[in-house]
């Protein structure tokens, strides 16, 4: 069977854009491959080192909501990279054969640098922190790394760093290769990418009355600004969460609707937002049996991390060797 890894940064509550960006692919991969997914709370801190106290907490939030969508221990490891020091063992051997270069170039490095302006992101970690990713995905000698295409340079950077260690060293690992993730793009509330710090996100574990509430007032086609006027519902926001939950002839319905002023956008998002309640009820419910029981959680991760551990420690014991040290 081959080897999956995948992290995520732990951003505490979880939201309908990581359902669909890749929550709903764990949970079908994880029948298929050997899975380690993993919250990566060190990534945490190569954007925001200051601020290390609410990592526990997100943490446990976020693995709640992995359990919740069905990600299930019994089928995948679970567990926090920080627990396993390995990781930071393999990332300071492939420091030294990175070249500098190869790290400044990266798009996604450079984007962040421009975009994130409020941050202080001039550290040797964050730098580094396709490095870390680069020791994350190897350690467990994985073949595939489902990622959106955000990720996917730092899969390409992982496989340079592999083929740089192979060659100087010893062949021990296999070249990972990306499994993008088709992400159906969600917007949030006001149109814009649905993000926590953006305060216009659906949480999986919102009350169907706040979902009913938060997509009643998301934005739509700005042409409709009267009940009279038609709009075009690829110009939606609204329209896209349709796409997603409605059935073909309700997204063909509220179309038409939608173009010769037949439906008012209230009664268009009532049809979907039936379906979004619906389909995150069974998660609401699951969720709720585990915030009664938070030793469950903390019990998940204490196994997921014992059994990470067990075969990172293994594929040190090689990397040692090899090296000869
Ligand atoms: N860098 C990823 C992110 O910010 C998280 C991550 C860390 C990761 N290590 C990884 C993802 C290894 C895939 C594989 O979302
Ligand atoms: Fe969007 Fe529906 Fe309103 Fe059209 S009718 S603008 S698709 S919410």
């Amino acid at each position: 069977m081959e080897t999956i890894v995948s992290g995520a940064r732990p951003t505490g509550q979880l939201h309908l854009g990581h359902l669909h960006g890749a929550l709903k692919n764990w949970v079908k991969l994880q029948d298929h491959y050997r899975c380690y997914f993993f919250v990566a709370d060190w990534h945490a801190l190569t954007t925001d080192y200051a601020t290390p106290q609410g990592i526990n907490q997100s943490t446990v939030e976020m693995v709640m909501d992995w359990l919740s969508v069905g990600l299930d221990p019994t089928k995948a490891v679970l567990f926090r990279q920080s627990r396993i020091k390995e990781h930071a063992e393999l990332h300071l051997l492939y420091s030294m054969i990175t070249p500098v270069p190869w790290l400044e170039r990266n798009p996604t490095y450079k984007e962040q640098i421009k975009e994130l302006t409020g941050k202080d992101l001039s550290t040797y970690g964050f730098l580094g922190y396709p490095v870390l990713q680069a020791a994350d995905i190897t350690i467990y000698k994985a073949n595939k790394v489902p990622v959106g295409v955000d990720q996917a340079p730092h899969v390409e950077l992982t496989r340079e760093i592999v083929r740089r260690f192979n060659q100087v060293y010893k062949p021990i690992f296999p070249e990972p290769e990306v499994l993008l993730t088709e992400t159906q793009k969600l917007p949030g509330l006001d149109g814009r990418k649905m993000s926590k710090s953006y305060g216009n996100a659906v949480f999986l574990s919102d009350a169907p009355k706040e979902i009913d509430q938060k997509i009643s007032r998301m934005v739509t086609d700005p042409a409709r600004a009267r009940r009279t006027d038609p709009g075009e519902p690829e110009k939606c926001p609204a329209f896209q969460l349709h796409k997603v939950y409605s059935t073909p002839d309700e997204i063909a319905e509220v179309s038409a609707g939608c173009r010769s002023a037949g439906i008012g956008c209230l009664d268009c998002k009532k049809i979907m937002i039936r379906h979004v309640i619906d389909d995150l009820a069974p998660f609401r419910e699951k969720r709720a049996q585990f915030e009664s029981k938070p030793r469950e959680v903390e019990e998940v991760l204490r196994a997921g991390n014992q059994m990470a551990q067990k075969q990172a420690a293994a594929t040190m014991i090689e990397v040692r060797e090899t090296l000869g040290l």
